[in-house]
């Protein structure tokens, strides 16, 4: 029989991270290790936004028509799955993980996620992965910090400049497809101008976030500034 008091077991708050800025500051591969390394879920709110896209373009909405884009926003059924270590997305039951990434669907992203209504239907199913996640979750976005989880317990605005960004693009995309630096930075300029400048919650650092500029930093050095950060936040609170 045990006789001892009972171990005192700390139960925590799940923890919110957001992270968000510019394509090709290392966000999903810096969201996705920090949300491992601290046993949380992630979310790329970005895939949603690529396979709402998608859904449009297989079901014949011009993209560049605002009022059907937002008529058909309600329709796609999206799921996506959260597990860092396989984050998935699937479409009406389809897996998108392939079809959101083709230069089809980058190219006509940033139109479809300009329209409110889009917009208003992603955020909720969002801020509702967000709250259902136990031990807590690594959003990353572009609005996550000041729209979608405006109360989140740490905001992260990742930066780094133009050429870098183009370079680790091009990285990326090299095996898939024909790689020209200098197309990639112009492509990758102008989608954010586009994101930036829409008028509903455009690509923003909140007022609160930690800015980090990547531009001379590995990825190991990035994940393990976030990493404390979340961690000094958490033994405050
Ligand atoms: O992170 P990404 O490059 O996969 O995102 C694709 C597009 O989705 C990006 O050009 C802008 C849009 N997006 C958005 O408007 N809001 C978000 N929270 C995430 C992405």
């Amino acid at each position: 029989m045990e006789t001892g008091a009972s171990p005192v077991r700390t139960v925590r708050k799940p923890v919110i991270v957001a992270i968000d800025g510019p394509s090709g500051t290392g966000k999903s591969s810096t969201s996705k290790a920090v949300a491992s390394q601290l046993g949380l879920s992630y979310l790329d709110t970005g895939a949603q936004y690529r396979a709402m896209t998608w859904w449009m373009i297989t079901n014949g909405v011009d993209v560049n028509d605002a009022g059907a884009v937002a008529t058909a926003a309600g329709k796609p059924a999206l799921v996506s799955g959260t597990d860092p270590a396989n984050p998935t997305v699937t479409v009406d039951g389809a897996d998108a993980a392939a079809p959101i990434r083709t230069q089809e669907v980058t190219s006509r992203v940033s139109a479809v996620s300009a329209v409110p209504e889009v917009r208003t239907v992603l955020t909720e199913l969002q801020r509702s992965i967000a709250a259902s996640a136990a031990e807590g979750i690594v959003v990353e976005g572009r609005d996550i910090g000041t729209t979608v989880l405006p109360d989140a317990d740490l905001k992260i605005f990742l930066t780094a400049s133009p050429e870098a960004r183009a370079a680790r693009r091009s990285g990326e995309l090299k095996g898939k497809e024909a790689v020209d630096v200098s197309a990639t930075q112009e492509a990758l300029v102008k989608r954010d101008a586009a994101d930036s400048t829409r008028k509903t919650s455009p690509l923003a650092k909140a007022g609160d976030a930690v800015e980090v500029d990547t531009t001379d930093l590995t990825l190991q050095q990035v994940i393990e500034c976030v990493v404390t950060l979340v961690e000094e936040k958490r033994a405050a609170g």
